[in-house]
C-alpha cells in the first residue's frame, strides 16, 4: 500500500513540475488571498481518477472539491489529499511546495507520502514503521530548549480580515526561539519537524488536507502532535502543535493563553 501512496504523491508532484513553466490560470477561495490554480486542478483530478481506478471502493477527501468533511468519520480507508501545499510558493517559483497524500484507516491515519518536487524530496511513514526521507529513517531533533530552537509557522488567508491572524504568537515565539521560519507550505513544515529541520511547528486554521499526511510522518519520527488544547489532533481542529516532544510542553503553555481567549471553530472561515 505505502508504495501506491509514494507513487500517488511523486507522479502527481512530477505533473506539478511540468506544468510550472506554462501559463497559469489563477482563481480565488475563501479570500483575495486565498488562489488556486490549473496546476492544484489538474493535480487533484489526476490523483482521485488513479485511486478511483485501483480502489473504487475507498473515499476521497481532496482540496479541491471532491468529497466532504464527513468522510473523515468513516469507516473503512479514506484518502486526504492535498494535490499542492504551497499555491503561492509555486506561483512565485519558490521551492517549497509539495503534494500530500494521507490514507486513513477508520477514521485514523495509516500511510502517508509528501514529495516535494522542486527538492527532489520523498517522505513517507506507514503506521508503526517509522518514516523516512528518500528511504533513509528520519528521528525529529535533540533540541531542549526553545531559545536553542528554530520553528516555523504560516498565516491563514483571512489574516487581513481577522484578529485571529497568528501574529501575536508569532511575536511572542520570535521573542523566544533562536529562529522561526514561515516556509508557506503546512504539509512540508510538518515534514521538516520529523527530519529534524525544524524543532517545532504551530499554525491554526489549516484543513484536513494539509495535515493528514504530516500528522503521522511526525509522530513516526519520534515527535509530537497536538491540537492547541493538548488533545490528541483530529484533522477538523484546524489547530495544530508538531514538535521534537521535548519543547511541546512549553510550546502548548505559551499558546494557552490564547487558546483559551479564542474559539478555536472550524471551518475556519
Ligand atoms: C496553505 C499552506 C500554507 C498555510 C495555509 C495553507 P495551500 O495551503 O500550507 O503554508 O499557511 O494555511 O492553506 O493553500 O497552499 O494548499
Ligand atoms: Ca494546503
Ligand atoms: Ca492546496
Amino acid at each position: 500500500m505505502l508504495d501506491f501512496v509514494e507513487l500517488l504523491a511523486r507522479r502527481s508532484g512530477e505533473l506539478l513540475l511540468e506544468r510550472m513553466s506554462q501559463q497559469r490560470t489563477i482563481g480565488f477561495k475563501s479570500t483575495d488571498r486565498d488562489i488556486v490554480t490549473d496546476a492544484d486542478r489538474a493535480s487533484e483530478h489526476w490523483l482521485v481518477e488513479t485511486i478511483r481506478d485501483q480502489y473504487p471502493d475507498h473515499a476521497i477527501l481532496g482540496e479541491e472539491g471532491t468529497g466532504d468533511l464527513s468522510l473523515l468519520q468513516q469507516t473503512g480507508y479514506t484518502w486526504v489529499i492535498d494535490p499542492l501545499d504551497g499555491t503561492v510558493n509555486y506561483t512565485q517559483q519558490l521551492p517549497f511546495f509539495c503534494v500530500s497524500v494521507g490514507l486513513l484507516k477508520d477514521g485514523k491515519p495509516h500511510a502517508a507520502a509528501v514529495y516535494a518536487p522542486r527538492l527532489d524530496e520523498m517522505y513517507k511513514a506507514c503506521i508503526g514503521e517509522g518514516a523516512t526521507l528518500n528511504n533513509q529513517a528520519i528521528q525529529v531533533s535533540q533540541t531542549k530548549t526553545l531559545q536553542d530552537a528554530v520553528i516555523a509557522t504560516g498565516f491563514p488567508y483571512d489574516k487581513h480580515l481577522s484578529e485571529r491572524d497568528n501574529l501575536h504568537n508569532f511575536a511572542l515565539f520570535t521573542k523566544k526561539v533562536r529562529g522561526i521560519r514561515r516556509m508557506g507550505a503546512a504539509a512540508l513544515d510538518l515534514c521538516f519537524v520529523a527530519s529534524g529541520r525544524l524543532d517545532g511547528y504551530w499554525e491554526e486554521k489549516l484543513h484536513p488536507w494539509d495535515m493528514a499526511a504530516g500528522i503521522l510522518i511526525v509522530q513516526e519520527a519520534g515527535g509530537t502532535v497536538t491540537n492547541y488544547s493538548d488533545q490528541t489532533p483530529r484533522l477538523e481542529d484546524g489547530h495544530i502543535i508538531a514538535s521534537n516532544s521535548s519543547l511541546h510542553t512549553t510550546m502548548k503553555e505559551l499558546l494557552q493563553p490564547y487558546t483559551q481567549q479564542h474559539q478555536l471553530s472550524y471551518p475556519p472561515y
